[in-house]
């Protein structure tokens, strides 16, 4: 069964699965268009929520529209293969304009045309405690990952960075510090939990698509956690790499699961680690709503 998995490879310093990508100078000169969209995301941070949101506000809240395809082939996934489908790339080269376009790249290891042609980006992150928890379900599930170990390990290595897509604080960081420079409009995993009609307003703002009222409400409904976990277009069921029954995709949801995970000990050791980590930023995290 293990023989399934793929193997990894550092790309400038960042572990990345080695299978996901044509070649790296392939993924770095993508053409961006000026009216693609991007949705930038470390993974697990709330990535296939934001593009249900996005589809839909795109299409004036219409769910058959939004049902016309999985979320991996309406949004495609610029550094990743899907054997059956084809690249990222290739699914993004094929697509009419305007594109909306999923990565999980480090802003390091981004084509850098998305930046020159300054194109909208939304980046969402979530706090990292929730993030690895989640993290460590996703790679227990999903074969085109590493196997995660178990929890201690995988607990070791998230704060080491040393998993796929890298360390979660360069990331965020990452980010952060581009979003002043560039049209970049960064969220909060729980800032959509608390309050998901305000932030999906937002976001249709910042698309220029404003969509009115009843709209806005029909959108929170349909992407709330229990009806997408119901949408086979949206909960990643058809894809054959992952193993719902080990745990879903669509697992829970919430904020504040890491409380069933880390140890008391694990908690006191993260708290160190991310006060000297987010010792040089502005950027701060909820753990709990
Ligand atoms: S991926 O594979 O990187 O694209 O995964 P991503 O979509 O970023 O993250 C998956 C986690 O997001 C949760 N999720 C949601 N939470 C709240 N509301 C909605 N609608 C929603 N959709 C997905 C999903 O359950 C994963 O989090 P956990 O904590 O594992 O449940």
């Amino acid at each position: 069964d293990e023989k399934e998995r793929v193997t990894v490879d550092y790309v400038k310093g960042i572990l990345q699965p080695t299978p996901t990508c044509e070649t790296w100078d392939q993924i770095w000169n993508f053409q961006a268009k000026p009216d693609d969209l991007l949705i930038a995301t470390y993974p697990k941070a709330g990535t296939t929520w934001t593009q249900e949101i996005v589809d839909l506000i795109q299409n004036k809240g219409d769910t058959d529209i939004s049902k016309r395809a999985p979320i991996y082939i309406r949004i495609p996934f610029i550094e990743w293969i899907i054997p059956e489908i084809g690249s990222g790339l290739e699914q993004a080269n094929a697509m009419p304009s305007p594109r909306t376009l999923k990565t999980h790249l480090p802003i390091d290891l981004l084509p850098p045309s998305f930046l020159e042609k300054n194109c909208k980006i939304i980046y969402v992150a979530r706090n990292p405690k929730d993030n690895m928890v989640s993290y460590y379900h996703f790679q227990r599930m999903n074969k085109a990952l590493p196997d995660p170990g178990t929890w201690e390990e995988y607990f070791e290595s998230f704060l080491a960075g040393q998993v796929c897509w890298g360390s979660w604080y360069d990331h965020v960081k990452g980010w952060w510090e581009a979003k002043d420079k560039h049209q970049i409009l960064y969220l909060f995993y729980e800032d959509m939990k608390k309050n998901p009609k305000h932030e999906i307003q937002k976001l249709s703002e910042f698309i220029g698509n404003n969509v009115h009222n009843e709209i806005l409400d029909k959108i929170v409904h349909h992407t709330s956690f229990d009806i997408m976990k119901q949408n086979p277009m949206a909960n990643y069921s058809s894809l054959p790499v992952m193993d719902h029954s080990i745990s879903p995709f669509m697992r829970k949801g919430t904020v504040g699961d890491w409380k069933n995970y880390f140890t008391v000990a694990q908690n006191e050791r993260f708290d160190e680690d991310y006060r000297k980590n987010m010792a040089n930023t502005s950027l701060t995290f909820h753990f709990s709503l």
